[in-house]
């Protein structure tokens, strides 16, 4: 009989670890309810002992989410860790707490330095101190890849006693191969099974070796019935394993695996935008499933083959991953019926009442200006109205710019917004974007450091269009931003006020 595999989504928080990456609460909603379409069984939301941000986020989508999905964040083996997790995730329908402590002995040794049964000990204690605040408790034996097999299944036999109702056995740094993990998982599953029948017992890869799908589908065929991934593969260094990539692994060799998730497939495609507009992560070109040329065929005998019979070269068609029609193209005329639809396509939420005329006004000013408004328009509409409409804190605008370039003295002159505040100043500097980057820096206040720039051109639409992806430093931190325009010195402009806004939203819920 077919078996169902439990997915647990970990892009709020494994995924939002990638340097760069930090979303604040509003965005983690946005993507939280898009896992909620998509179908995932868990959202793993975050880290909440981490920071206040981290915990209010946490507890926002246990909120608005967790009627229907379960809502699960991670803590380190310590109270107050686990406090965190609890009263974060509680108000969910379905909560779970997740406890990580390692089991390798470079892990045992070297980070905690005690004795191998003291380490297995505070697990067993938190495990029962999460039991008394909670049913449902997931232990991850973090590095079990690399641990000594019997000490591995002395903690797993210990927490199960102590009440986890799920194993986790993570590959936490990408060292597993297929059939060595595959192996490991069979050996644990047959003792477990003995132990327990009713705890699950889950896998959790990273990508360092590119292998994280292929262990993760490896796991699945020797008995795991639950799957950590996150969207994209985002994750700690090479990411995680692919959500899409396991998903569509179990679905089209359905016969193989003997196996099924309850995943929305549709939903595949917008969920990895969404993901990647929020990260400013772009996703590789040819990332199978969700990259940009993953259905794309451009040798002549593939097409002829096509054309004949599209099984002849694609063994899953672009709908059932929601890759077709994903452009959308709206003007002036299209209404508001239509601009709810484009908004709740690219994965939003429309809004209702006030909030939704106020978002449908915009969409007007912006429809009258550019005539044609395409899906990357209708992100940063909605994102902006998000982020500085409604942010509790005031953000910077821009108000207005003059940047002139020669081979002398390249010069900006910017004035941002504030609230009802506006400053202006002006930079020299070795070039104009260097130029119009030193006045902002100044105006801003804040001690932010430029780590990477990039522009690349979207040809779509009559226009132009520059679409510029920054990354910043500030306080030992990482943040992303992203803009377009047609006017590429604009988009640079508002890319790295978007970073300075991610910064400051950062800073006002740590
Ligand atoms: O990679 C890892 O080991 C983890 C655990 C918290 C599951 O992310
Ligand atoms: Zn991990």
């Amino acid at each position: 009989m077919s078996r169902k595999i439990i997915v647990l989504d970990t892009t709020l928080r494994d995924g939002e670890q990638v340097p760069g990456a930090k979303l604040n609460v509003q965005q983690k909603m946005e993507v939280a309810q898009q896992l909620k379409r998509l179908n995932v069984d868990i959202i793993e939301a975050g880290f909440p002992a981490s920071s206040a941000g981290d915990f209010q986020a946490v507890r926002e989508i246990a909120r608005t989410v967790g009627d229907s999905v379960s809502i699960t964040a991670l803590a380190r083996a310590v109270k107050s860790d686990i406090d965190a997790v609890y009263e974060s995730v509680k108000i969910a329908q379905n909560p779970l707490i997740h406890i990580v402590l390692g089991t390798s002995n470079i892990h045992v040794e070297k980070k905690f330095n005690r004795s191998k049964d003291a380490v297995m000990q505070m697990g067993v204690d938190a495990v029962k101190y999460a039991k008394t605040l909670l049913p449902n408790v997931q232990y991850s034996t973090e590095d079990a890849s690399r641990s000594d097999f019997e000490y591995l299944w002395r903690t797993i036999e210990a927490v199960v006693k102590a009440g986890a109702t799920m194993i986790n056995v993570p590959d936490t740094v990408g060292f597993a191969v297929p059939e060595e993990f595959g192996d490991l998982i069979r050996r644990i599953n047959e003792r477990l099974k003995n132990l327990n029948e009713n705890v699950v017992l889950s896998v959790h890869c990273h990508n360092d070796l590119g292998l994280a799908t292929a262990n993760t589908l490896s796991a699945i065929k020797n008995g795991a019935e639950k799957v950590e991934c996150t969207i994209n593969g985002l994750g700690e260094r090479a990411g995680n394993a692919s959500l899409e990539e396991v998903v569509m692994g179990i679905k089209v060799r359905e016969s193989h695996y003997n196996c099924y998730t309850d995943i929305r497939t549709q939903e595949i495609m917008r969920t990895s935008r969404l993901v990647s507009h929020m990260t400013g992560l772009d996703v590789q070109v040819n990332k199978a499933i969700t990259g940009e040329n993953a259905f794309a065929h451009s040798s002549g005998i593939h097409q002829d083959g096509l054309l004949k019979d599209k099984r002849v070269y694609e063994i899953l068609s672009p709908e059932e991953v929601g890759a077709e029609s994903m452009e959308l193209i709206l003007t002036a005329r299209s209404g508001r019926h239509a601009f709810k639809n484009a908004v709740e396509k690219m994965g939003f939420e429309a809004g209702e009442g006030e909030d939704f005329e106020a978002l449908f006004q915009k969409f007007l000013t912006l429809a009258d200006a550019k005539k044609e408004v395409y899906d990357h328009d209708v992100f940063y509409l909605v994102t902006n109205h998000r982020t500085i409409d409604q942010s509790d804190k005031q953000l910077f605008e821009l108000e207005s710019f003059q940047v002139v370039s020669n081979d002398r003295h390249p010069t900006a002159t910017v004035s941002l917004k504030k609230g009802s505040e506006i400053v202006t100043d002006s930079a020299v500097g070795d070039g104009p974007i260097d130029a119009l980057y030193s006045v902002i820096k100044s105006l801003v206040g804040l001690d932010v450091e430029l780590k990477d720039y990039k522009i690349n051109s979207l040809s779509r639409g009559k226009e132009a269009i520059g679409r510029v992806n920054i990354r910043i430093e500030h306080q030992g931190k990482m943040y992303s931003g992203r803009a377009m325009d047609t006017d590429i010195i604009k988009a640079s402009a508002l890319a790295f006020l978007n970073g300075v806004n991610a910064a400051l939203l950062d800073v006002v819920h740590a």
